[in-house]
């Protein structure tokens, strides 16, 4: 099997986190002792381009109980956990091509890895999977069934596809399911994203103001943490319903040139380019941290904070590079503008994950299930299969909930009634 990773001497370590993480995963437990008996994934090869960390560790497992032959690459160079890779080498079965900090070069000679196991399924987070191989691999395109995408960014990128004319295959959008981003957007993101300012910079939050540039879930997550945390919260928007819907929520919302002046902390959660761009870094304060928490580092303007420090730029602390302007104020960019939650910390904490990556699986069998009537489009997680996750997830937290009488079916189902 060919693994490429960082160290095997660090698989023990990886093991006890995976072990760790498994037990915030009562959810994704469930489907793997269902996939150990009915083995839904027998003579399935799924190729995963996922972020490498301990709760990826357990949906690969998940899929191998299932009875599917899976390798895993990563999809961004820094969120790789180095540990979790060498673990899943070491225990056999999954082929890992991951290095934390691995380049460009290395990070597409890993997916192009995954690629040559020839994968019926692929999963991706951020569609660079799928990117590679509708540009330079289309030959073995006709071997796969489908795909499922776990990202907004990965998303959008697929819709984009899809509407050119270009998607060659069926991509279920995970990522769409309620029980995927209400909460791991949100709440995920949310905490993983302050976890990670905090420990990369070990500033107080509370008192400082924070600007939040994007409304999206993972915007609104990032939000309502920040001023948990006691920080005063700015949010920008483009769209003028989610910036309504800020400002009802008691955040104060205005020009990001306005809130560039102001902020202590800038977060871009946005999925788009060149959010923080050199306008507003000259207005920023010195000290102020710039960190982003969405798929691609393409938000905030790396090039743009290179030009105008003109070669002032140190690494600080780790995860920290100053970059001191010619009127000499410090610029602090966390994590080189990558995903700070998974660059400068651990990505969503394991009990979110857990939903998100068991409509991955599911979306996984559901394909292979139906695989015969898909065409090249990009699919919703089907109802049945969120509901039940949500269902499955409320179990296992011990909480239960109201059915419907007769009588209030009924009345769902009728119009007659009314005034
Ligand atoms: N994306 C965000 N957090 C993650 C995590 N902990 N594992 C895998 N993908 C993630």
């Amino acid at each position: 099997m060919g693994c490429d990773v960082k160290d095997l001497g660090l698989a023990g370590k990886g093991r006890e986190r995976i072990e760790w993480a498994a037990g915030e995963m009562p959810v994704l437990a469930l489907i793997r002792e269902r996939f150990e008996k009915e083995r839904p994934l027998e003579g399935i090869r799924v190729g995963a381009c996922l972020h490498v960390t301990t709760e990826t560790a357990n949906l690969m497992e998940t899929l191998a109980a299932g009875g599917a032959e899976v390798a895993l690459c990563a999809s961004n160079p820094l969120s790789t956990q180095d540990d979790v890779a060498a673990a899943l080498c070491e225990q056999g079965g999954i082929q890992t091509n991951a290095i934390r900090g691995e380049d460009t070069e290395t990070f597409f000679r890993h997916i192009n890895a995954v690629l040559d196991t020839r994968p019926h399924i692929t999963m991706d987070d951020g569609a660079d999977m799928v990117s590679v191989l509708h540009k330079e691999r289309q030959d073995q395109i006709a071997e796969i069934l489908g795909g499922t995408e776990e990202t907004t960014t990965g998303v959008i990128r697929l819709r984009a596809m899809a509407a050119d004319g270009a998607l060659r295959y069926p991509i279920v959008s995970v990522n769409d399911a309620d029980t995927k981003h209400l909460f791991d957007n949100r709440f995920g993101t949310g905490q993983s994203t302050m976890d990670a300012i905090m420990r990369a910079t070990n500033r107080l939050l509370a008192g400082r103001t924070i600007v939040v540039c994007g409304y999206g879930m993972c915007g609104r997550g990032v939000a309502s943490r920040a001023r948990g945390m006691g920080a005063h919260v700015i949010v920008t928007e483009v769209d003028p319903t989610p910036a309504l819907e800020a400002m009802m929520e008691g955040y104060r919302v205005m020009p990001l040139l306005e809130a560039a002046r102001v902020g202590d902390i800038f977060i871009t959660v946005t999925g788009d380019k060149a959010v923080i761009r050199r306008e507003h870094m000259d207005r920023m304060k010195d000290g102020a941290i710039l960190a982003n928490s969405g798929h691609f580092d393409v938000e905030i303007d790396k090039e743009a904070l290179g030009t105008i420090a003109e070669g002032r730029v140190r690494r600080i602390r780790e995860f920290v590079d100053e970059y001191t302007t010619g009127d000499g104020r410090r610029l602090h960019l966390l994590g080189e503008g990558r995903l700070v939650n998974l660059a400068a910390a651990e990505g969503h904490p394991a009990a979110v994950m857990d939903m998100s990556f068991a409509n991955q699986a599911l979306a996984a069998e559901w394909v292979v299930k139906n695989a015969a009537s898909l065409s090249p489009q990009v699919y919703e997680v089907p109802r049945e299969i969120d509901k039940e996750v949500a269902r499955l997830k409320l179990r296992a937290m011990g909480v239960e909930i109201d059915t419907l009488t007769e009588e209030q079916e009924e009345y769902l189902r009728s119009w007659q009634e009314g005034t």
